[in-house]
């Protein structure tokens, strides 16, 4: 297993659709460069396999889209998929979130969703919660000044953490909700294994939307 997660890292860095920190030389220009157009970008920040940002690509073949991780072995299968499935519209960055603004230029993209990102619970490790307050300047920079924050997860405990982050930078949330249900059409529907699993043991999914205003 170990060997096979260390040949996928290397195989990660040869898909042509998987950028490593060479990716940085687009920065300001992901759109022109890469896409070949000036189309809507949206970022998955912690994209596992990128299962939700293909189903985005699918569901938007008129939409760019670039899902961000630092684990090669995931990028692969997630490259992998795009390629098999002839998904031009979505590419794959592997590199820290701590390090996003070495990637993208300031208003650069128009849209973040976090899908289920890891909860981090214990204290001593708060500064990796992609909500703990260091990283919202960096969301912030890199988004139009309209673009749109979507949050879901599983974990009430990281909803709340989020929330209250939030609220004491004074950022309003636009839209909240908590479901249960699948199978709906708005894109927070879009189903990864991780929400699979969690609504086969009936836990509620939480959602947000903020903006930077
Ligand atoms: C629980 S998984 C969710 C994956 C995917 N969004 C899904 O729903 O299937 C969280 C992912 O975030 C990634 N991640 C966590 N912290 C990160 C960071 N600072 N930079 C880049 N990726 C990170 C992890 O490697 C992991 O693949």
């Amino acid at each position: 297993m170990a060997r096979q997660k260390f040949r996928r890292i290397n195989e990660a860095n040869e898909l042509p659709n998987v950028y490593d920190e060479s990716g940085a030389q687009f920065r300001g220009r992901w759109k022109q460069d890469i896409f070949g157009n000036d189309r809507k970008l949206t970022l998955e920040l912690g994209c596992g396999k990128g299962e939700f940002s293909l189903e985005m690509a699918r569901r938007y073949p008129d939409r760019n889209f670039i899902g961000i991780d630092y684990k090669g072995y995931v990028l692969w299968k997630a490259g992998s998929v795009a390629l098999n499935d002839a998904l031009d519209n979505v590419k794959f960055l592997r590199m820290r979130i701590q390090n996003i603004r070495d990637f993208f230029s300031d208003g650069e993209v128009d849209e973040i969703w976090f899908v289920f990102p890891d909860p981090f619970p214990k204290n001593r490790h708060e500064k990796n919660r992609l909500f703990y307050p260091d990283f919202l300047p960096l969301y912030q920079a890199i988004l139009k000044p309209q673009g749109s924050v979507h949050f879901k997860t599983d974990s009430g405990f990281l909803f709340d953490y989020a929330s209250e982050v939030l609220h004491s930078q004074q950022i309003s949330i636009d839209d909240s909700l908590s479901y249960h249900e699948r199978g709906g059409t708005h894109d927070f529907h879009i189903a990864t294994t991780y929400e699979r699993k969690f609504l086969s043991k009936d836990n509620p999914i939480n959602y947000l939307r903020f903006r930077f205003v």
